[in-house]
């Protein structure tokens, strides 16, 4: 065990930090949902997309299966694949193989979760064509180092496509979202393409269901994050005392995930000058996933920089997948 020494000492990851920042700040607390995804996390995350409930990813699949032979002919020979959180990178796997199939094509996974990378480094394993240089990174950082590679003529590719699929950009508020893409177009050159999954508003419902499922599983993946500080920074989270709770906005465009303490209770949080304490019901704010109306993609997409080029929605679950270039 660490020394009441070390315990004092500030603490020195981000996670350390982020988590004294969203537990310590008086008001609503919070932890980043990009913390979700550890070994445990990311397992989780794998089966909720196997639910019927959670709709998203197989839509998201299904639009770039239908697809990927023509955002494959949009794209110049010679274009280079990054994808911001790659995850198992089960959907993108029929796009990289019709790229794949014209001409060696160089594949780049900014992937914060090493268990995520390993996992679609096992997947692709016999894509012929494909060059697996994955980057263990946040979206932007990655995305700086891919550009200034490039820059610098060491990449190997002249022209890029961005993959942003799951409808991971709805996990930032629409102001947020809308400065994200402004920041990936910095980072690309005119003509460069984006490829954007997004989940589309839909009845309080089935959103409601999709982040709340009767098996559980989604409680367990938004709990396991208090079990992830637990075993990384030494907190001592009783998950007993824990609930997950899903927030819903009546007209379905966002959905939030909280931890609900059951009881009022303190929690160890080294690197803060004193146990923090919960209040009975009060809620730790983990994750927000919005959702758009698709009539608010290209405007969404121009104010960034970018010029859609094709949009597809999915037939049985509300789902758009862009195909936008920069300009
Ligand atoms: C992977 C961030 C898109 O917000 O829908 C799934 C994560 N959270 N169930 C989402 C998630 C709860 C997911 N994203």
């Amino acid at each position: 065990m660490a020394h009441a020494s070390l315990l004092a000492s500030p603490p020195c990851t981000a996670l350390a930090q982020d988590a004294l920042a969203g537990l310590t700040a008086g008001g609503q607390k919070t932890l980043p949902c990009k913390y979700f995804y550890d070994e445990v996390g990311t397992l989780l995350f794998e089966v909720i997309c196997a639910l019927p409930e959670y709709g998203l990813s197989d839509a998201d699949q299904r639009l770039i299966e239908a697809h990927a032979a023509e955002v494959a002919a949009a794209c110049n020979p010679g274009t280079a694949v990054v994808e911001l959180g790659s995850g198992s990178a089960r959907k993108t796997r029929p796009l990289l193989e019709a790229l794949a199939a014209r001409q060696a094509t160089l594949y780049l996974p900014i992937e914060i979760s090493p268990a995520a990378i390993e996992r679609s480094r096992r997947g692709l394993e016999g894509v012929a064509g494909l060059q697996f240089r994955p980057l263990a990174a946040e979206y932007l950082d990655g995305l700086a180092q891919v550009a200034a590679r490039r820059r610098a003529g060491r990449l190997g590719a002249e022209r890029l496509l961005v993959l942003f699929l799951g409808s991971t950009l709805g996990n930032f508020a629409p102001a947020e979202a809308a400065d994200f893409l402004r920041s990936v177009r910095r980072h690309l050159r005119r003509g460069d393409h984006l490829l954007l999954g997004l989940d589309l508003a839909k009845p309080a419902r089935q959103l409601r269901l999709a982040y709340d499922d009767p098996a559980g599983v989604t409680a367990a993946f938004n709990l396991n994050l208090l079990a992830r500080l637990n075993r990384e920074l030494g907190t001592d989270f009783d998950l007993r005392q824990w609930r997950h709770q899903v927030k819903c906005d009546r007209r379905g465009r966002w959905v939030q995930m909280h931890l609900r303490s059951r009881r009022t209770q303190t929690v160890r949080l080294p690197g803060a000058p004193r146990p923090v304490s919960f209040r009975r019901g009060e809620t730790i704010w983990t994750e927000s996933s919005h959702k758009v109306h698709r009539r608010d993609i290209a405007p969404l997409l121009a104010g960034a920089g970018f010029r859609l080029r094709r949009q597809w929605t999915d037939e049985q679950w509300p789902f758009a997948e862009t195909l936008a270039q920069a300009v």
